[in-house]
């Protein structure tokens, strides 16, 4: 079920989610490897101020590996005790990075010797928490669900013995405030029941891979050169795959709804969405007036 969002949940998620913080040495922050800005809630900084926290790239089996590899230096800050790693929880790549991650953050603290890390798992829905949490626990515990705020009486899982983690993630809510934010998670599938018009940010999206990833719309719809022309590619794509309504017209629609299954499903290879530091998001052109 899809969540909407409204203030009173809100400010009940921040509650509970500061209030377990807490009983946590270090928070796990998921964000989509593919779109980590705009995947992120800020008000993560403010919930979990100083304390240590690991950024986890998640889904990077989908990303660009070269835009990764910049979101990783981004993100690594040894003042701010933040730590970045990049896994593919799906696929359990590079999934103990997450418990050695959350130790090194905690390195020098007198405890460490003693007991276990404790760790809480944060992020907007379809990150991929609850996919995280199943791969650290290793069997199917987390049936997550997308509701907001969390339940109190949260189990700590043994991951191993060097890590606890809570078997309920705090599921924060996706930044609203940024019409580019929107588009991107709705192409990436983060947003199921967007209220956007899908088939102009699906547009839009065909427009951004054929800018950055041109070779990779070129082979997979077996195309020698790029129309300039947004139609007339849409167009050429639906020749090319068959999308035609009686009579031989090309059905945009279908074409369009094509590339968007190809796009969520890794079919056009591994893209970004965004960069560090980007001064304007390509997705910031407004679509249509
Ligand atoms: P959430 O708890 O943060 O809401 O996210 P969840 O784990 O439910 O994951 C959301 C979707 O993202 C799921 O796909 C999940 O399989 C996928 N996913 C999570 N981590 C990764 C990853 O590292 N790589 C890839 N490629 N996908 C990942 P779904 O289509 O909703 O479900 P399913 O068909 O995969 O079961």
């Amino acid at each position: 079920k899809p969540i909407q969002w409204f203030p009173g949940h809100m400010s009940k998620t921040r509650r509970l989610i500061k209030e377990n913080l807490k009983k946590v040495d270090v928070v796990v922050e998921i964000l989509d490897a593919r779109a980590p800005e705009s995947s992120r809630n800020p008000i993560i900084d403010e919930l979990t101020g100083d304390k240590p926290r690991l950024v986890v790239l998640n889904k990077s089996d989908l990303a660009d590996p070269i835009v990764t590899g910049q979101w990783m230096d981004y993100f690594a800050s040894p003042e701010q005790h933040r730590l970045p790693v990049e896994v593919s929880s799906k696929s359990g790549q590079n999934l103990g990075s997450i418990a050695k991650g959350c130790r090194t953050l905690c390195e020098g603290a007198k405890w460490l010797s003693r007991r276990p890390v404790r760790a809480m798992i944060v992020g907007i829905p379809n990150v991929g928490k609850s996919t995280v949490i199943n791969a650290l626990a290793g069997r199917k515990k987390a049936a997550v669900g997308n509701k907001p705020g969390l339940t109190r009486d949260m189990q700590r899982l043994e991951v191993s013995p060097n890590l606890q983690i809570y078997d309920t993630p705090g599921i924060l809510w996706p930044k609203f405030e940024d019409q580019a934010i929107g588009y991107k998670l709705a192409l990436l599938g983060s947003i199921k029941d967007t209220i956007l018009v899908l088939d102009e940010i699906t547009t839009k999206g065909l427009e951004y891979m054929a800018v950055h990833y041109p070779d990779r719309i070129k082979d997979r719809y077996s195309l020698e050169t790029l129309p300039d022309d947004t139609m007339e590619l849409i167009e050429e794509i639906g020749r090319r795959r068959g999308c035609l309504m009686s009579g031989g017209v090309i059905d945009y629609e279908k074409a369009i709804n094509l590339f968007l299954l190809d796009l969520r499903q890794g079919k056009l290879g591994r893209f970004s969405l965004e960069t560090p530091g980007e001064e304007r998001s390509f997705f910031s052109e407004t679509i249509r007036e």
